[in-house]
Parts: structure tokens; C-alpha cells; sequence
């Protein structure tokens, strides 16, 4: 989603705008624009990537020691250089504005800025605001207390960085629901989506919280929250020293971050499971302190995520009723907070999310504790991100940050968390005798080690990617904990690739979706070793005999060997209940290729944003 980047200097801080925004283009954007006050406040849009608005700053030599930058992914108006951020207006002085989010009462507050006698430029609900500051300085003329004034009567959810032409020496910010963060850096200080922007100016960060506004100076910063408005007060809030590492953000070796992301798996999962493999049993203690006595009176799971991070609750579901004799319920986010669900007091939420800024999930969240859910649980990738802040336990995947849209890393590393719920969970209640634990402990253990053999399949995949590269369909077929996995191989693949590609429980193949098969329809199985391999047999059969061409990812050993129109991936071993993790890879490694073989931009495919904080 859009991207903010705002600095106030000692010196030009255009260098640290562009590459801000270069560190954000991973968010997922269609224009980029920057403001900036150099004789006058001037501005500059582009509908081109980050690199062109570059180009546009050195023909003009564009410069300035205080500016705002944005990434603009389109919600309000189509991507185009009148609708790219920033937005002006124009009284006594002159605002400049940029924008994250959705401003829902737009509409009536355009209406009355019209009759204000504002005039409208562009299609945004960003608009609406750089007009509301104007009008609030009519009554002040301080442009913090504009500001003030205005986040007061804006719904929805917003970031927002504003400055002005008569005093460019400070900007102004604001978060409700988008994330943003200050920078405290050495010859200035800054603002930004997330902190990976900043990293080469500081590593000091503010994470602001909803209902902060603050003001930042070259020498210093001041913050209020405003969340209630009658009581609107300066706050303190803590100075975090990042360890994000510049290596963490950069490519390295790698041609995409896709592909570093998928080879880092082994590393990043032997970090999240770091607590426990050097432990001989696990403990509640993983979830937060308060985990044991919160889970001692869970009788239920309800699950809320979106995406990929949805799926991962669906194999959840699969270990939780099996292992821990558990009911569980999976829900997609932005179904569920518009449903009249039952709740129970009992049931844990556990919301789960790469980003932890996913406006869905976090809205989810909300509704489950106002429908009188007691007790959450957090699996996430950012460690500052407002869903950890939001609920009583919370586990950090230790994936690091995730660039690529298609995510990949994150999943696993959801998994991976998940089953060391289960397993606490089960353990609690009597489920997990002390030789399965010591058994589940060492398979843990073993799993980098098995992701890193799985990952020498890629030679062999690069072969089917070239004939899948042609296809415009494809089915992905699982059962049991691995439907979820077709379901997240197909997702990767259609994201990146744009092959339009469904998943299907197998046993739901002749119920309507094996009408579709015929030689132009590859049929993607995931048929590991388990119990349910005789029947996924018996449905793979029902597409081989209506002349559809089978791509099967088998076990070591398995029955199902290579023949006509059956092409088979052995992976080198069968990881029991962890083996829905194993048989992502292969998954994900044909969604890049096959992205490689159509040329398509795999880091940043079109129409997607990495981090989804509108609606
Ligand atoms: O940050 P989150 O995990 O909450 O994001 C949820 C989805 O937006 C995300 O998983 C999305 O589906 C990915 N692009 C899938 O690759």
C-alpha cells in the first residue's frame, strides 16, 4: 500500500526522500510524487516507478532541506499524475499533504469544502484534507493545530504527513489505523511507512500510536494523541533502536527478493523455532507470560487472517483438531467482521499476519473482543506492528522483513508457530504424551535441514515451468492439511504469474471443477505420504482418464511413479505432520519460475500491495 517518507534536515534531504521511497516500492504502488519548499512549495508526480520521479528530480535540481514523498496505490481515483500524492491547497499559506489509508466521510466533507468555496484537482480522498488543514488555518495559524483540528473530524483510517510553504522548517504527521514511525537521526529527524526506509539515516525509531500527531523539527519533535478528543495531551513514547540490518533489505546474490525469500527458509525457521531446539519440552511460556492460565480455559480456536496467512490457519486447523482435540474455526478477516458470529468467551482469537498492519485482520480482531471474545493471540513478522500491541499473547515469527509481495518466508514461519501452539495447547491438555513431544521436538529440529533438500528440487522445476509458462489455467489438488497448501500453491502462482489457477480439495474434483479438464489444463497434486495417498490416487486417476496432464510432488518412496501424462517431484522425505510445510516450497519455487519464464515483475506484481491497511 502507499508509502510515506518525510525528512527535515540540516542538509538536502531529496536524496533521502527518493531512497526512502525506493525502500517502500516493495509496498506496492502506481505513481510516486514528492513536495518540497525551494522558492515556493513545488511538487513532483509521476504515473512511472520511483526511478522515473528520480530522473524528474535531477532534470529540475530539485532540492530542499524539508520534504514529503509518497508511493501512491490507488483506492480514491485512477492511478494518474493529477490523482499522485502530494495533494496542495492553497489560502494564506500554502499545505502540502500525503496520505495512507481511506478517509470514509470524504464525500461530505468535499461537499462542504466546495461550498467553502475550495476547488477539487483530483479524484482523492487525500484532497480532502490538504483543503481541511487550509480551512482550519483560517481559525489558526499554526499549522500543528491545524492539523489537530482536522484528523478531528476525518474517519477512517489514515498516515498522513503535511508541510507548509510559510514555515518549511517543520512537517507535521499523524497515524489512525496506517502505519507510520518517526526517525531520529544525527542531522535531522524524519518520518516513514516502516522502518526499513530510514535505515540509512538512523536507526532510532518512534513507532507512533493511534491518535498521534506529531510535529518534527530538525532538532527536535513533540507528540500528542488526540484518540480522545477531549482530552488531547502530550505523550512520551519510547526510542526503539531498530535491528533491522541493511542486509535484511537488500538483495545480495539473489535476482529478486522472491527468490532470496525462499531461500532463506531453512535460516528463518530455525529462528523462529530457536526457543525450542535446544529444549527437551515446550512451554507456555512462548505465547507471553500470562500464555498458561489463558490457555488452562481455551475450549476453541477461531482463527482470523487473509491471504496467505489465512491459509496457514487452515493447516492449523488440521493439527489442532487432531493434535490437541480442539474445535477450531478459521475465518477470513473481512468476511467475518461483517457476519453476527456467535461468540465464545472461551475461544482464543489467534490472529495471524506477515505485516501485523493488514486493516482487515486488525479490524477482525476488534469486532471478536466486542462480540465478547476475552483472550488473543498474535502470530506475526513485526514485532512493532499495531495487531502485537492489540492482544494479550502474541508470538513473533522471526522471518525478518519480507519484501516480495508473494509471501513466502512468512508462511512457513506461520507454520512453523502454529504447531508450536498445537503443541502447547495439546501438551495442556493432556494430548501430547511426553515421547510425542520429545518426537515433534526433534522433527522441528531436523526441519531446516529437510527445507534445505527440499530446495534442490528447483532444477527440476525450472523443466515444468516452461511448459507451464504457456497454459492460461491450472488446478492445484491437496487433501487433508495439504488442501490449504493447493490452495496457497495456486494463490502464489496466479499472484505472480497471472495464470488463473484454483485449488480443490480432491475428493471435490468430480463434483463440478473435473468438467474443466482436458490437455490444455495441467493438474498440480500434492500427494505426500500419509493415509489419505490411496484416495488422492483415485482422484488423479479421474483427471488422467479425461486426458488431463498431472504434475505431482510426491514423497521418497511414494507409489505414484513418472508415466504418461504423470509427471512426478520426489521430495527426499516424508515430514509427517510437518510435512505441509515442506510441500510449500515446491509451490512457491514454481510460482517464481514461471513468473521468470513470462517476464513478469515478481516482486512487485501488478494491482497487489504488500501491505494491505486499507479496507
Ligand atoms: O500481512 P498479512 O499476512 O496480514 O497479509 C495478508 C495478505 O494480504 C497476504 O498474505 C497476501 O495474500 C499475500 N500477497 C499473499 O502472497
Amino acid at each position: 500500500m502507499c508509502g510515506i517518507v518525510g525528512a527535515v534536515a540540516r542538509n538536502n534531504v531529496v536524496p533521502i526522500l527518493l531512497e526512502g521511497l525506493r525502500r517502500l516500492e516493495y509496498r506496492g504502488y502506481d505513481s510516486a510524487g514528492i513536495a518540497l519548499v525551494s522558492g515556493g512549495l513545488r511538487r513532483l508526480r509521476t504515473t512511472g516507478r520511483v526511478a522515473e520521479l528520480g530522473k524528474l528530480v535531477d532534470e529540475q535540481a530539485f532540492q530542499g532541506e524539508t520534504g514529503i514523498a509518497h508511493t501512491r496505490w490507488a483506492t480514491h481515483g485512477a492511478p494518474s499524475e493529477r490523482n499522485a500524492h502530494p495533494h496542495f491547497s492553497a489560502g494564506a499559506t500554502k499545505v502540502a499533504v500525503v496520505h495512507n489509508g481511506i478517509i470514509e466521510n470524504h464525500e461530505v466533507l468535499r461537499q462542504r469544502l466546495q461550498v467553502a468555496g475550495f476547488e477539487f484537482l483530483s479524484d482523492t480522498d487525500t484532497e480532502v484534507i490538504a483543503h481541511l488543514i487550509t480551512l482550519n488555518l483560517r481559525k489558526t495559524p499554526d499549522l500543528f493545530e491545524a492539523v489537530l483540528c482536522s484528523v478531528a473530524e476525518l474517519q477512517g483510517a489514515y498516515a498522513i504527513a503535511v508541510m507548509e510553504e510559510a514555515r518549511p522548517e517543520r512537517i507535521v504527521v499523524a497515524r489512525n489505523g496506517a502505519p507510520l514511525l518517526l526517525g531520529l537521526g544525527e542531522h535531522g529527524n524524519y518520518a516513514a511507512s516502516d522502518a526499513s526506509a530510514l535505515l540509512p539515516v538512523t536507526r532510532y525509531m518512534i513507532y507512533l500510536e493511534e491518535g498521534d500527531v506529531a510535529e518534527l523539527r530538525c532538532d527536535g519533535y513533540r507528540i500528542v494523541n488526540c484518540l480522545d478528543s477531549s482530552s488531547t495531551r502530550e505523550v512520551m513514547r519510547a526510542v526503539h533502536e531498530s535491528e533491522l540490518t541493511d542486509a535484511a533489505v537488500e538483495l545480495g546474490p539473489y535476482a529478486h527478493f522472491m527468490q532470496k525469500e525462499i531461500f532463506e527458509q531453512p535460516g528463518v525457521i530455525a529462528n523462529t523455532l530457536e526457543m525450542v531446539l535446544n529444549a527437551h519440552s515446550i512451554s507456555p511460556q512462548l505465547f507471553g507470560s500470562d500464555a498458561e492460565n489463558i490457555f488452562k480455559h481455551t475450549d476453541s480456536i477461531l482463527i482470523l487472517a487473509c491471504g496467505t496467512s489465512y491459509h496457514a490457519g487452515l493447516v492449523a486447523r488440521y493439527w489442532l483438531e487432531s493434535m490437541a482435540g480442539l474445535a477450531c474455526n478459521v475465518e477470513i478477516a473481512s468476511e467475518y467482521r461483517y457476519r453476527d458470529p456467535v461468540a465464545s468467551p472461551h475461544a482464543l482469537v489467534v490472529a495471524i499476519s506477515q505485516s501485523g498492519e493488514t486493516a482487515d485482520t486488525l479490524a477482525a480482531l476488534g469486532y471478536a473482543k466486542s462480540l465478547g471474545h476475552r483472550h488473543s493471540l498474535a502470530i506475526c513478522n513485526v514485532p512493532e506492528s499495531a495487531l502485537v500491541r492489540q492482544t494479550d499473547l502474541r508470538f513473533l515469527t522471526r522471518a525478518g522483513p519480507e519484501i516480495g509481495v508473494a509471501s513466502t518466508k512468512a508462511f512457513t514461519t506461520q507454520l512453523a508457530a502454529l504447531m508450536l501452539l498445537t503443541m502447547t495447547l495439546a501438551k495442556l491438555r493432556g494430548k501430547l504424551s511426553s515421547e510425542h513431544e520429545r518426537g515433534m521436538i526433534t522433527a522441528l529440529r531436523h526441519l531446516p535441514v529437510a527445507l534445505q533438500r527440499v530446495l534442490q528440487v528447483e532444477p527440476q522445476i525450472k523443466v515444468w515451468a516452461e511448459r507451464f509458462a504457456q497454459k492460461r489455467h491450472a488446478l492445484f489438488l491437496g487433501r487433508g492439511m495439504h488442501y490449504p497448501i493447493a490452495m496457497e500453491g495456486a494463490l502464489k502462482l496466479k499472484e505472480i504469474s497471472y495464470i488463473h489457477a484454483e485449488a480443490y480439495a480432491a475428493g471435490e474434483l468430480k463434483h463440478g471443477p473435473l468438467a474443466l479438464v482436458d490437455e490444455d489444463m495441467p493438474v498440480v497434486a500434492i500427494a505426500p505420504n500419509n493415509a489419505l495417498l490411496e484416495k488422492l490416487k483415485s482422484n488423479l486417476q479421474e483427471v488422467r482418464a479425461r486426458g488431463g496432464e498431472l504434475y505431482v510432488f510426491v514423497d521418497a518412496d511414494s507409489p505414484i511413479q513418472q508415466s504418461e501424462g504423470i509427471h512426478v517431484i520426489s521430495l527426499p522425505e516424508h515430514a509427517g505432520l510437518l510435512s505441509p510445510i515442506l510441500h510449500t516450497i515446491p509451490l512457491q519455487l514454481l510460482a517464481y519460475h514461471v513468473a521468470l519464464q513470462k517476464n513478469t515483475d515478481v516482486d512487485k506484481p501488478r494491482n497487489l500491495a504488500k501491505s494491505v491497511t486499507v479496507e
